[in-house]
């Protein structure tokens, strides 16, 4: 049975539990966290915290079964809770999240067949297939889809059962190929070094999704490597290279008739608990650098490192998408590129298409609640 007791001095409540947990549930946060307080449809919190006093106390606690009942002194509220509702919110420890996947990190060993690779009818059909695929993609960043339909929006219709589509500059899909005109050195034949798309973007997009059509003209190999890996082995190899490029914040920049969207952006960007977030690099949109002369150099000897691993076969895997299969990748942990290819030999042609971290992990999330 759960046991639980008042330390008014604390203003908490304790609660153990069978098994041996413990936790301290502070009285703001408890009344804050009232059920009565959310709608009961659509789940959000309409409770006024500006309502009650900080030093808000309890009248009395008691069990009732599963529950555990809350009187708060001044308006007499009775609040009540099930143990194990607070036992999934415990402070300090917060609520599972079905789409925190730990990344795997790769390195250039890694045999590319041994990334998740999965049938696109299995995907489009089912969606336990789909949900292992995408809990699978998160880990390794990224995977490839068989059995494509040999129409170019097939890619879009699967990013689409996935989350809706993040449109950009670009259009909500964009077409890979050699093109008159290239407002993007993609559209070009030319080689494309290892890089992340658009990380002039305020948010640069997620997930990216790249459908080939066809892969026929000679070169247009592509390349990816594991930027978390990349930055954990600089953090250890060369901690102070690792410092400048997850301090400092550099421009990026794309223009062309229709635009000039530009971005201040650290290359190895941390999330607050100090965990590898995501990478921006782009060489071909980072912008023209604006630190202090005097941090110049330094800069650069760490961006040049930096640089220099992305060449190196021990990150780099190789392979070739042919027509029919499509890869996706999480484009702010991956960097991509591919080797130039002659236009006169045969037609290339890669159909592109972005769906946002945020809609993937809630697809992992949604889908977890039956087959999870
Ligand atoms: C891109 C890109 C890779 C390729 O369009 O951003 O990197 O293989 N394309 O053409
Ligand atoms: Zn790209």
């Amino acid at each position: 049975m759960t046991q639980i007791s008042l330390r008014g001095a604390d203003r908490v409540l304790h609660v153990a539990w069978p098994d041996g947990t413990q936790a301290d549930f502070p009285f703001v946060w408890l009344r804050d966290n009232c059920p009565s307080g959310f709608h009961p449809q659509t789940r959000e919190r309409q409770f006024d915290l500006t309502g009650i006093p900080m030093d808000i106390t309890i009248e009395s606690a008691t069990q009732d079964n599963d529950d555990i009942v809350l009187t708060w002194a001044g308006d007499g509220h009775v609040s009540r809770y099930r143990t194990d509702w607070l036992l999934a919110h415990r402070p300090g420890i917060g609520l599972a999240d079905p789409a925190r996947i730990e990344p795997v990190l790769w390195r250039g060993d890694l045999a590319p067949e041994t990334l998740p690779r999965a049938a696109a009818q299995d995907l489009m059909s089912r969606d336990d297939a789909l949900l292992a695929f995408l809990i699978e993609t998160k880990k390794t960043g990224l995977a490839f889809v068989d059995g494509m339909a040999d129409d170019p929006d097939a890619g879009m219709a699967m990013a689409r059962r996935i989350g809706f589509l993040r449109e950009t500059n670009f259009g909500s899909t964009f077409e890979v190929m050699s093109k008159p005109n290239p407002n993007n050195l993609a559209y070009t034949s030319h080689a494309l070094p290892l890089h992340t798309d658009l990380a002039n973007q305020e948010l640069p997009p997620g997930f990216q999704f790249l459908h080939c059509l066809a892969n026929e003209a000679r070169g247009g190999g592509s390349t990816f490597c594991d930027g978390f890996a990349i930055a954990a082995d600089l953090q250890n190899a060369d901690p102070e290279a690792f410092r400048l490029l997850s301090e400092t914040a550099v421009p990026f920049r794309f223009q062309d008739e229709d635009y000039d969207i530009r971005r201040h952006h650290r290359v190895i960007d941390l999330d607050p608990f100090g965990n590898l977030q995501e990478l921006h690099f782009n060489a071909h949109l980072a912008g023209i650098f604006d630190l202090p002369t005097a941090q110049m150099e330094a800069y650069y000897r760490a961006y040049r490192k930096l640089m220099q691993m992305t060449r190196s076969p021990d990150y780099v895997v190789t392979t070739r998408l042919k027509g029919g299969e499509m890869v996706i990748f999480d484009n702010r942990r991956i960097l991509h590129g591919r080797a130039a290819f002659d236009p006169n030999t045969g037609f290339r042609h890669l159909r592109g298409c972005y769906v946002d971290r945020g809609e993937f992990d809630s697809r992992i999330r949604v889908l977890s609640r039956t087959y999870g």
